[in-house]
């Protein structure tokens, strides 16, 4: 049976160039569509660029262009990118189209009629000068914990502390240099809790999701009450005017995800088909390829948005991890914040391709860019075993052409023939990885036999010509097989197989019949080994001083609060039922590892004079005992001594945050003393 798919990889931002990390996601979404579309099925590939935003009204007027402008030449250069990696997509359009806004304004009806939508006020801070609101990336000011200056207005660089920008002390606007000050505007919200039964149903059935990313969001988001999504920003905002509400704009991740539709509907009208088909019928799979950092738009408010306004829902959202170049963060400093245009100037895109290709499975897993090892794969794989196959027999096939009949070849070629299937189906599950070391056991068995009869040998002896026509037609038959089970990701080998064997590779069919009796073209070089030392250069050439507002991510982004948020407590408690809870400020004076224990740090409280208590606290691997002695927290100091494995705790720190990895420890304002207390 025919499939009929819809394959989007997420919509870049144009305020950025494509790098190395963005290119996991747009080679991976490549490899797939291929591969559909070489298994016969009617797949197309659609993305588009992310015009909308603060980030972008903001360049546009540091650069004194217009928002157009930018954008326009944005999409140039993301275009030409991808172009040199090979990714092909079948529409590449912009958020910023009039087919987008049209289906902005269908959404919008429908979440209005659906009565999902109501107004509230929201405080915010306000740059006078600038005259904008301010996203927190945008404000900056010392560190209120350790006073570290030129902060960001979310978190600090030198201690890891987390805080809002009001409380950044002297802070600062990173666009005017005014002090911001807090203001109130109207903003219209999405009431996503009235949908919670539909998605708490779409997350954990029918496999939309990686079992992994099911269970995070049923246990982080929908285990309690969805927040509302905050989807308006008041003018100046570059994006779509709300037709209802003038000078108000739709939040640049209102507009982003409706983006996928707007690029088909655009393919739609080149290609004289009709939309409906591809986004309103059940038949139509749609397959959203995101990285783990936008989850909860693409899993929670995506399918909302799409239920209410009646469009297929996701068959499958493939999420994956992150780059990690080295097994570090990609970073600019160190030249492993590498853009797509430099890689370019320095290696085949086929590398990149391949080894990304090793290292992607179906598991949201972060994955690690080890040069050595990137240059070994290349060599070892393509080099030693892939090609290798054609240049040890395409030579002595030139002359003759390939056998009229497919020699005995011990049954390898039927062997491939079965293992196209395992391989196809790991390519269906996004098992890339898998998918390689299977072609990759194919090329071992075919070298082994080519090794075996040694063409090189039979060529010096012209009594053996027919036995060595035999052995070069096994060779390549088993070489072509390869490359079709390979074409996903290597498209360029793929043609330059179909240009030796004088047959195009167009269909995964193609590796279950071999070719005999046709002529073979002059072997051609196919690829080049790789060599460490231009991975060195172009990590040399991508050096630059990490740029103060450029955030290690790349560039600003236009990111929403995760809609995570425990339910308030319905019932009052009195003043006198408050007042039994003795807070307390309090020094840490000591702390140490408990041993035995995962999760338990020792701390010793000075509650002012000589007044001391010792708390076991479960902050271990969060805040280490030594950057603790000194500082202030705030404990409780009536709680009932509670005797554990580890000794007996006289109180309790107080922190906030969900556990894990996420705890904050609540702390005073600098000037408060040990022993004050908390009302
Ligand atoms: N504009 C939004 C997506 C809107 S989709 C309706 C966005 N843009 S982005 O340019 O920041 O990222 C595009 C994609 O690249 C995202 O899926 C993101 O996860 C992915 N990656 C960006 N950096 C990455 C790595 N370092 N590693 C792997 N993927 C990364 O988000
Ligand atoms: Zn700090």
């Amino acid at each position: 049976m025919t499939r009929r798919m819809v394959v989007t990889a997420a919509l870049p931002y144009a305020n950025g160039h494509i790098h190395i990390g963005h290119l996991v996601e747009y080679i991976q979404t490549d490899i797939w569509v291929r591969f559909q579309k070489l298994r016969g099925h009617r797949a197309i590939y659609i993305c588009a660029d992310d015009t909308h935003g603060t980030a972008i009204m903001l360049r546009a007027r540091q650069e004194g262009r217009s928002e157009e402008e930018l954008i326009a030449d944005m999409q140039q250069a993301h275009v030409r990118d991808f172009a040199g990696f090979d990714i092909q997509f079948d529409n590449y359009g912009s958020t910023h189209s009039p087919e987008n806004r049209e289906l902005c304004n269908r959404f919008w009806q429908a979440l209005r009629q659906a009565g999902l939508v109501y107004e509230k006020e929201v405080e915010q801070l306000y740059d006078p000068v600038a005259q904008t609101f301010l996203a927190d990336r945008f404000v900056r000011g010392t560190c209120p914990r350790c006073k570290a200056p030129d902060q960001y207005g979310d978190s600090c660089d030198r201690c890891g502390a987390t805080y809002s920008p009001a409380e950044l002390i002297d802070p600062k606007s990173t666009i005017s240099g005014a002090r911001p000050e807090p203001r109130r505007a109207k903003h219209l919200f999405i009431q996503i809790e009235k949908l919670h039964d539909f998605l708490e149903r779409w997350t954990q059935e029918d496999e939309h999701l990686q079992p992994e990313v099911a269970n995070y969001l049923k246990g982080h988001f929908l285990n309690q009450p969805l927040r509302d999504w905050d989807v308006s920003r008041p003018a100046p905002y570059f994006g779509f005017e709300i037709p209802d509400y003038p000078g108000h704009y739709w939040y640049v991740w209102f507009d982003a995800p409706i983006g996928y539709l707007a690029s088909t509907w655009q393919w739609c009208k080149r290609h004289g088909e009709e939309f409906d088909r591809w986004w309103r019928d059940p038949e139509t799979e749609i397959h959203h390829f995101i990285g783990k950092d936008i989850t909860y738009f693409h899993t929670l408010f995506w399918p909302a948005m799409l239920h209410v306004a009646g469009y297929n829902l996701p068959t499958k959202v493939h999420i994956h991890g992150f780059l990690t170049v080295g097994g570090e963060k990609m970073s600019k400093s160190k030249g492993t914040f590498v853009m797509a245009s430099t890689y370019l100037k320095h290696l085949d895109p086929a590398y990149l391709r391949y080894y990304y290709a090793t290292k992607l499975t179906h598991k949201v897993d972060d994955l690690d860019l080890n040069p050595e090892e990137f240059v070994h794969r290349v060599n070892a794989d393509l080099v030693g075993k892939v090609v290798n196959l054609a240049s040890r027999t395409a030579r002595f096939a030139h002359a003759t052409g390939l056998s009229a009949t497919y020699p005995d070849d011990q049954g390898l070629f039927a062997a491939g023939v079965e293992q196209g299937e395992r391989i196809a189906a790991a390519y269906e599950q996004g098992n890339y990885n898998q998918a390689m070391r299977l072609v990759m056991e194919l090329a071992d068995r075919a070298n082994a036999y080519v090794e075996s009869r040694q063409p090189w040998q039979l060529a010096k002896e012209p009594e053996k010509a027919q036995e060595l026509q035999d052995v070069c037609t096994v060779g390549l038959n088993l070489f072509r097989q390869i490359a079709v089970y390979l074409a996903p990701v290597l498209p360029r080998l793929a043609e330059q197989t179909g240009q030796l064997l004088g047959d195009p590779i167009t269909s995964w069919q193609q590796a279950a019949e071999p070719l005999t009796g046709t002529p073979v073209a002059r072997f051609k070089h196919m690829m080049k080994r790789a060599s460490l030392e231009q991975v060195q250069a172009m990590f040399e050439e991508s050096k630059e001083a990490e740029s103060e507002t450029s955030s290690p991510a790349g560039g600003f982004q236009d990111s929403d609060e995760p809609l995570r948020q425990e339910p308030l407590v319905e019932e009052h408690c009195t003043f006198e039922e408050f007042t039994k809870i003795d807070l307390r400020v309090a020094r840490v004076v000591a702390a140490e590892d408990v041993k035995e224990s995962k999760k338990l740090l020792r701390l010793t409280l000075s509650l002012g004079g000589q007044e001391r208590r010792e708390v076991l606290a479960g902050i271990k691997g969060v805040y280490q005992p030594e950057e603790l002695v000194g500082q202030l927290v705030i404990c409780c100091a009536n709680l009932q001594p509670r005797k554990m494995r580890f000794g007996t705790s006289q109180g309790m720190v107080l922190a906030a945050g969900p556990g894990g990895k996420e705890i904050y420890l609540l702390r005073p304002d600098s000037g408060a003393k040990p022993g004050q207390r908390v009302h």
